[in-house]
């Protein structure tokens, strides 16, 4: 049978990581897959997980199984921290999952049984997600809404868009810090689209990875927050993964709010039944470290500290990225507009072949940035590469 299948391409973004790894040249820089790197350019443990960890291996009385939902406790102390008051209690349920790829791929699969065919998705998102979605089977509709010269989401493209959806169908939405194009709505955005989403009945699917590397923890919830108090229905995919520096022990969580408590029981043994029949159940070393640390205050305060430092790195960095103004007919002074991890630059696909090739500089095909990539001096260097290539 496995001479039906054909070849598959390697992920394009992971591809980057062997790339750049198999380089030689000593003043390459890696602005690919998303994650944090300070200043020596390191991913590190941060503090807080480290004495998490170190209380778990003195502490962890047993390994044995906790069940398809994982570990409870992790997912109470997330829930309070996420939707604060924005929903009653009794209305939401959740559970863990492996990373917050695996709270999507739960979610589709729970619209998928749910009955809906299509979800909208602002375009450019996440490469993840559009296959993502279309795997589980639900077809994904995309709506162009970000102008990468003026570094702008097109609010009212993406209303008029949302016009184009019948009741039933979902509609994803970046939480935060919004992954390629790091450009979100306001507080009035997020409230027209709160409404738009309610008018048209849509079942909102809000994809959360990055709360704390924007403005500030609870700021970063705020659209989320808006979006789950206007509906009857919605689902919110959690990573940790980032704002925990969890990476590869995929850590997150899917919530959903659904309209009364009865409801709720009926949509979690289906989450169940899902996880059920995916992973059985999820990794539970990442969670486990999340509820040491959201059950200890001090332990809470020290990651919150450590968190709002890589934030302000990510600001800085970002506005120094921006002081390169005008190079050709790049703006980078627009980069500024936007928040979090990435930004996705006017460059072409040859363009960006050509920055690796000769200046070895590593980022997304698509133009996409990670600024956690830079250091002070890589952001001059990175200045001059573009200086270099609008001259030739
Ligand atoms: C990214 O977009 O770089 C990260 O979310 C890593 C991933 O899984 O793609």
């Amino acid at each position: 049978r496995f001479a039906t299948l054909t070849r598959q391409p390697d992920d394009p973004l992971l591809r980057i990581i062997g790339q750049h790894a198999a380089d030689p040249r000593t003043n390459k820089i890696d602005l690919g897959v998303g994650v944090f790197r300070d200043e020596e350019g390191r991913t590190p443990v941060m503090t807080a997980v480290k004495a998490a960890e170190a209380r778990l291996l003195t502490e962890q009385p047993s390994k044995s199984y906790l069940g398809p939902e994982g570990d409870i406790g992790f997912v109470r102390a997330l829930a309070t921290l996420v939707l604060g008051d924005a929903v009653a209690a009794e209305r939401v349920v959740g559970l863990q999952t492996p990373g917050g790829t695996g709270a999507l791929r739960l979610a589709a699969e729970l619209l998928a049984r749910s009955g809906v065919e299509r979800i909208w998705i602002g375009s450019p998102s996440w490469a993840n997600h559009a296959p993502l979605f279309r795997q589980a089977g639900v077809e994904p509709a995309m709506i162009p809404c970000f102008d990468l010269n003026t570094q702008s989401f097109d609010l009212d493209g993406f209303l008029t868009g949302l016009g184009e959806a019948g009741a039933g169908d979902a509609v994803l939405l970046h939480g935060c810090c919004h992954n390629p194009i790091g450009i979100d709505p306001d507080a009035a955005g997020w409230h027209a689209i709160a409404s738009r989403v309610a008018e048209r009945g849509l079942l909102p699917v809000v994809d959360l990875a990055y709360q704390g590397l924007g403005d500030g923890f609870d700021v970063d919830a705020q659209g989320a927050r808006t979006i789950l108090a206007a509906v009857p229905e919605a689902l919110l995919a959690y990573s940790c993964d980032k704002n925990f520096g969890l990476y590869r022990e995929r850590t997150g969580a899917l919530f959903a709010v659904t309209p009364d408590r009865d409801s709720g029981a009926t949509v979690f043994s289906n989450l169940l039944a899902l996880a059920r029949a995916n992973w059985s159940m999820p990794p539970d070393h990442g969670a486990a470290i999340v509820r040491i640390i959201l059950e200890d205050e001090s332990l809470t305060a020290e990651w919150r500290e450590e968190l709002e430092t890589m934030r302000q790195r990510l600001e800085s960095l970002r506005a120094a990225l921006a002081a390169g103004g005008r190079i050709g007919t790049i703006d980078l002074a627009a980069v500024a507009h936007g928040k979090g991890m990435f930004a996705t630059l006017p460059l072409s696909p040859t363009q960006v072949e050509w920055l690796r090739d000769r200046h070895a500089i590593y980022m997304a095909g698509s133009g996409r940035i990670n600024i956690a990539g830079f250091n002070m001096a890589a952001v001059q260097t990175f200045h001059e590469a573009l200086r270099d290539m609008v001259a030739k």
